[in-house]
This record gives C-alpha cells, structure tokens and sequence, in this order.
C-alpha cells in the first residue's frame, strides 16, 4: 500500500501517472490531506481512498509519501508516522529543501528514508527524478514506484540542490529555447504556426539524432557547417552573443537559490 500525507498539486500528478502507468492500482493508494475538499476531488477523480484515517492508513502503508509544504507542520506528520507506521515502511518526502537528516529527527533513527526530488515531466514517462536515499532505505524499496512518474536517477545528497536547480529546473530551459527559436522563424518572417511546428520538430529530431548516432554535438555541427555555409555563420553570431555563458549563470543562479530557499 502507498499513503499520500497530503494531497496537493504534486501528490495528483504523482497519482494520475502512476495510475496511467500501471505501477500501482487505485486499490492501493490511500490519501489524507487536512482538506475534505481536497479528499473528495482525490476520490473522484482517481477511486483511490482519500478519506481515511490517517493513523489506519499509515498502520497499512509500505510507502509513506509525503507531500505536504515545506513550511506545514511536519514536526505533527512525523510524529504520526513514528507513532502509527511499521518500523519496515519507507519514507518517501517530496518536501523541497527539508533534508534527509531533519526528516530523520522529525520521524526518528533506524527509519528507511528516501527524499525525493520529483521531475515535473510526470505525464510523458520522461524527465529524472533525484533520489537520495539514507542508510537504512534500499533501492528496491522504491524503484518500482518511482518509476511510475518518471525516470530514477540516485545522487548522493550533497548533489541534490544541483540537480534541481539544474535536472529539474532543466524543461524550463528548453521551453525558454523553443520560444525564442520560434520567434527567431516569425523575426524572419514566417507564419506563426509554422515556426512552432519546425522548432517543436528539430528539438525533438535533434535529441533523437544524437541518441541514435551516439556522436558528440561538436560532431554533428561540424558535419552541418560547411565551408563559409549558413551553419558557421549562424554559430559565429550565436558565439558572439553570451547564450552558453547566459545558460549557464541561469542554471548556477537556479542551483543558489534552492540552496537559500532550503536554508529559509
Ligand atoms: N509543485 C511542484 O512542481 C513541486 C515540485 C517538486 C517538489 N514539490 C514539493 O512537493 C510538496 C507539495 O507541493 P505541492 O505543489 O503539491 O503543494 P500543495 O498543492 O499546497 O499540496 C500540499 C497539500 O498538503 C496539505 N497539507 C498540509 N499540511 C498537511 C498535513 N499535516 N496533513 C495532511 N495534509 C496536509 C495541504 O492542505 P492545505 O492547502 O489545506 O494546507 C495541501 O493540500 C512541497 O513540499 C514541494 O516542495 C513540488
């Protein structure tokens, strides 16, 4: 059995793929948030049991998950789950920026724990999620769930503000770049439409091509750029703008202000 401490936005998309995906049945799926509404809408929309006891759902549980803010009362959850979970249950907290080692104070020693960092990309299969797990908690305990909602990717701890910053906060780079890329073809002077479908296209062509060729972008763009071509060209201008120095402060300044945000 998997239970939900609270059931917001991120506890939904973690539901609705699972259920898409197979990896966990509506019957095994218990929720409580401090919402009756919240409950009801759980319930309705997925038939997963999202009006129960918080106590006698966390007695059946295998998987905790937690889903509530940072700034709710987790010290109250924890001692929840101290009091009326089973010693063998894991811990899954979603909570941004809380770390393993105060999940442990709130719910106590000797406790499986995985924080995760959820991608948001929960829909398409797609995307990484960050694991970290503490010393008790073992991969198996969690894999199958995980990768209900995306892929599963385990990094020591101290690497976890990084990946966020950087592998989760990373669709938001890509949309930025499709945006300007489709404007670049309407600066140019194509139709709107258009310009959308060919970005949308060559981003997914272009991830496509370097999977199956394996080769190095380097590699690619210099099969692409021939002699005094429109390929060079573009690069040089591209290269005299800041676009990898400004990608990349982009994604160092995303990187610090998780790290301040967990520190709040
Ligand atoms: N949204 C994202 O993209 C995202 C991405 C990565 C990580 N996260 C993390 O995921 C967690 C949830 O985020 P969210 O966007 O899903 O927030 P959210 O929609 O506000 O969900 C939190 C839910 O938990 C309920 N709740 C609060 N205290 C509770 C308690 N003691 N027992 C039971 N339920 C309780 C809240 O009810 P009330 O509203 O009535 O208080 C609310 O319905 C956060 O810690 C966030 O850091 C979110």
């Amino acid at each position: 059995m998997i239970h939900f401490i609270g059931g917001g936005q991120m506890a939904e998309a973690i539901i609705r793929a699972v259920l898409a995906n197979k990896t966990a049945r509506k019957e095994e799926i218990t929720v409580a948030d401090i919402s009756e509404q919240r409950n009801t809408y759980l319930t309705k929309n997925y038939q997963v049991s999202a009006n129960v006891e918080q106590s006698a759902a966390l007695k059946q549980a295998d998987i905790i998950v937690i889903g509530v803010r940072p700034q709710d009362d987790l010290a109250s959850v924890g001692t929840l789950i101290c009091e009326h979970s089973r010693k063998e249950a894991v811990v899954v907290s979603i909570v941004a920026g809380v770390t393993i080692e105060k999940l442990t104070n709130f719910i106590g020693e000797d406790r499986a724990i995985a924080r995760v960092i959820p991608n948001t990309l929960t829909d398409t299969g797609l995307g990484y999620s960050g694991v970290s797990l503490n010393k008790y908690a073992r991969e198996e305990q969690v894999d199958r769930f995980l990768s209900g909602f995306g892929k599963v990717m385990y990094v020591e701890e101290r690497l976890i503000d990084i990946f966020t910053g950087f592998g989760v906060a990373g669709p938001n780079y890509v949309y930025y770049f499709i945006e300007s890329f489709a404007d670049a073809g309407v600066l140019a002077g194509l139709p709107r439409q258009q310009s959308w479908e060919i970005a949308l296209e060559n981003v997914q062509g272009a991830v496509e091509m370097l999977r199956q060729t394996g080769k190095h972008p380097r590699q690619l763009l210099d099969i692409n750029n021939s002699a005094g071509g429109v390929g060079i060209n573009a690069l040089h201008e591209l290269n005299n703008s800041d676009f990898a120095a400004g990608l990349q402060r982009s994604v160092l300044k995303a990187v610090k202000r998780t790290t301040e945000l967990g520190q709040e």
